[in-house]
């Protein structure tokens, strides 16, 4: 069913009154009619958009479970339950459900176990992790009631966005206690304070820098919506690469308001501390974390912090890495770094979460092995409320990594898993990419690290080592583009992050199901179209962008497109030849025990399994291996061959998409179904850009022909080595 936008009954300029009358008669018969929205859907809504249950079944069971409703507690948090509920039910339902301050059988009562009317359920939530949750039948002062509870305000908010979730997906209102796996669900984004987004595709940041604080955009209100809806408790507001004037008082101002509103979705805000800015803010000559002047800086620094926003959550940290500032230029160590800031904010229960980016070029060592190399050793000698923060595999986002090695080698400290949700290295907000594999494949990924079932899961979520401060990063892919994410289905992704932050047993597949369903459509055809399309994008893009374990051959700088070719740069970790090494015998970068050894730092069941070429999963092969083109695949093809038929079904994966896209029009909106229609025929032309530049680059070293059925590549190598995008988006304006 498309969505109709009907706005002459409100256009009273030019119709006599019959018309006007007739006008809203209609309207009214066609609403009657659709069972949908009327609205053209700009996405603007995300997941939270509460269309009419289609199935009537199932809405008139559920009205009859629910008669009335009331939220029994008090306070700004219980206010956003309550406001949630009048914005939800009516949608859902096509008609008001009533608020029954005095009850009513079958109703639903909403509270935290504090409140009295709810005091003989205190035991079901015993023993829940903060801000869990239980949605149970009872009897309530003798009416049938369903009542959601928590022992905290946000548990109760999270419970009431649980409950509207299962209404949104048609499921049965059955028992649920639901609490969440990790602690700290952040988003991190990359937001300048000129707006610009580093490595953003959505448009400039949410914040208005300028206007704040005396204008309070209504956007920051569905921000937090949308993030509460998903159990997202945190948000790192500014960019890694810090800028230390977010420090100042008149900054410090601007984010005390976004805390604000932040406040009652459970939402706690956190900065980006530039290593730095002692010298640059306080005039202090150095910044060493060991020095005293420094250390008394930031104390004073971070209690003027807490007078603005008294739950502030904390700095992230990124140091010594791509030119920060770091306690490296002071011959300390990563840990003497967070310590000091750890120190500082440890009386006000704040966290430091420590990145481990960290590769240094000067280094003659494998890129992907530096991390573990600079903090394994420093394993136990963080404070209690130090994460450190480690990318899911050990390069950089790309669109297949194996997990990081750190994962499995710090028992004895908090580790932080940082995805990235903005597609960077992933076809930006162009390409469909549901990442919820992506995530999954990291998170299940088995370390070893105490036996066999040891999964990174396990070690994030504080179960393997017994950690409780846990949680999970994701650098954020939200702009001021009224859609959010830039590409309308790229919501799926924060979507995801949220529901996997929660819950990391949850599947990819159940997740985008209910994604769909809230946000696109309730039809199940509709419902399992996309979600096929979804779950194909993941090894779509691997094989049209980085088969068989290749990674980082992107452009220049600006990551966009195909560039094998990058050599000579003034950094060999920022080109493509350092980690293709395509030559004459073959491709592929040897990390085997006969190479770099970066498989050396994992533990010796997983070496087992990677470090044999022969038995090496074909996956990661070109990521632990330089393999001869002539090598023998598990296909019987050659390597070359392979390479040439797995780009081939990248392409045609994309196809493929398109095909199943076609089959919606009519069945979505019109004007969603249009832009992905041409959004998916730019990732058709960038699919076969990829497979065409990249297979022509490499054929100079296999020196073979294209196998039969790979069509011969539009243009010559030259042609695609000329192309230069100087205003691609996500960099920053000045690099
Ligand atoms: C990537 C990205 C940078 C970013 C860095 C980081 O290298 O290209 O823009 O700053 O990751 O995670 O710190």
């Amino acid at each position: 069913m498309s969505i109709i936008t009907i706005d002459f009954a409100n256009d009273t300029s030019i119709r006599p009154a019959t018309l006007l009358t007739t006008g809203r008669v209609l309207v009214l018969l066609l609403y009657l009619m659709v069972p949908f929205r009327l609205q053209a859907d700009d996405g603007y809504e995300l997941w939270l958009k509460y269309t009419r249950i289609a199935d009537p079944t199932a809405a008139a069971s559920y009205r009859r479970q629910l008669q009335g409703w009331r939220v029994v507690s008090e306070g700004a948090t219980a206010e956003v339950a309550r406001t949630e509920l009048r914005r939800a039910l009516p949608g859902l339902f096509g008609k008001t459900i009533p608020e029954a301050a005095n009850g009513v059988n079958h109703q639903l009562v909403i509270g935290t176990s504090q409140s009295p009317l709810l005091a003989s359920l205190q035991h079901t939530v015993v023993g829940l992790a903060p801000d869990g949750f239980v949605i149970t039948h009872t009897r309530i002062q003798g009416k049938e009631s369903i009542a959601i509870v928590s022992a905290t305000e946000t548990g109760m908010l999270y419970g009431v966005f649980h409950f509207l979730r299962l209404l949104q997906t048609g499921q049965p209102l059955a028992e649920v206690s639901s609490a969440p796996k990790t602690k700290v669900r952040i988003l991190n984004h990359w937001d300048n304070l000129d707006r610009t987004v580093e490595r953003g595709y959505a448009g400039f940041s949410l914040w208005d820098w300028h206007k704040l604080p005396g204008y309070i955009d209504p956007r920051y209100t569905d921000y937090a919506r949308a993030n509460a809806s998903i159990g997202i408790n945190g948000t790192v507001l500014t960019n890694v690469n810090a800028n230390a004037l977010v420090l100042t008082p008149m900054y410090l101002e601007k984010v005390k308001a976004l805390a604000d509103v932040f406040r009652p979705y459970g939402i706690r805000v956190y900065l980006t501390a530039r290593f730095s800015a002692p010298m640059e803010l306080g005039n202090l000559p150095t910044a060493d974390p060991l020095n005293k002047a420094v250390r008394a800086w930031w104390q004073d620094k971070i209690r003027e912090i807490y007078t603005y926003i008294p739950d502030f959550g904390g700095f992230t940290v990124k140091a010594n890495s791509e030119g920060q500032p770091g306690p490296q230029n002071y011959g300390r160590t990563h840990a003497d770094g967070a310590n000091m800031l750890a120190e500082a904010l440890q009386p006000y229960h704040g966290i430091v979460m420590w990145r481990a980016f960290v590769y240094d070029h000067q280094v003659p060592e494998d890129r992907t092995r530096q991390a573990y190399n600079e903090f394994k050793p420093l394993d136990g000698k963080f404070l209690p409320n130090v994460m450190v923060q480690v990318k899911n595999g050990p390069l950089d986002f790309q669109p297949r990594e194996p997990f990081h090695p750190l994962f499995g080698a710090m028992p004895a400290t908090a580790l932080l898993p940082e995805f990235q949700l903005t597609q960077e290295y992933l076809g930006f907000a162009t390409h469909l990419f549901y990442q919820a594999p992506l995530f999954k494949e990291c998170l299940d990924a088995d370390t070893y690290a105490r036996g066999k079932g040891s999964p990174v899961s396990r070690v994030i979520d504080g179960t393997l080592d017994q950690h409780t401060l846990t949680g999970m990063a994701g650098v954020a892919n939200i702009g001021n583009d009224r859609n959010w994410c830039g590409h309308p289905l790229a919501q799926a992704n924060w979507y995801a992050f949220g529901r996997l932050a929660w819950d990391h047993q949850l599947s990819p597949s159940a997740v985008a199901d209910e994604w769909i369903r809230m946000t696109l459509h309730q039809d199940a055809v509709v419902v399992q179209t996309i979600r096929a399309m979804l779950l194909a994008t993941r090894e779509t893009t691997v094989r049209y962008m980085t088969p068989l374990g290749l990674h980082h051959i992107m452009g220049w700088n600006h990551h966009y497109g195909p560039a094998p070719w990058i050599k000579d740069k003034e950094r060999a970790d920022w080109t493509s030849v350092y980690y293709h090494r395509a030559d004459a015998q073959g491709i592929g970068f040897d990390r085997s025990s006969r190479g770099s050894n970066a498989l050396g730092q994992y533990h010796p069941p997983v070496q087992a399994l990677y470090n044999d070429l022969q038995q090496c999963p074909e996956s990661y092969l070109l990521w632990f291996h330089h393999v001869p083109w002539s090598h023998t695949m598990r296909s019987g093809r050659t390597l070359w061959d392979e390479l040439c038929y797995t780009y081939q079904q990248g392409v045609d994966s994309v196809a493929w998409m398109q095909t199943r896209w076609k089959t919606l029009h009519g069945k979505v909106d019109d004007a969603l179904h249009t832009q992905v229609t041409a959004l998916l025929a730019v990732q058709h032309q960038e699919a076969t850009w990829w497979r065409d530049a990249c297979l022509l680059y490499f054929q100079q070293f296999s020196k073979q022909p294209l196998p039969t059925g790979i069509p011969k590549p539009a243009r010559t190598l030259e042609d695609y080595q000329r192309l230069e995008f100087p205003y691609a988006p996500g960099i920053r304006p000045k690099w």
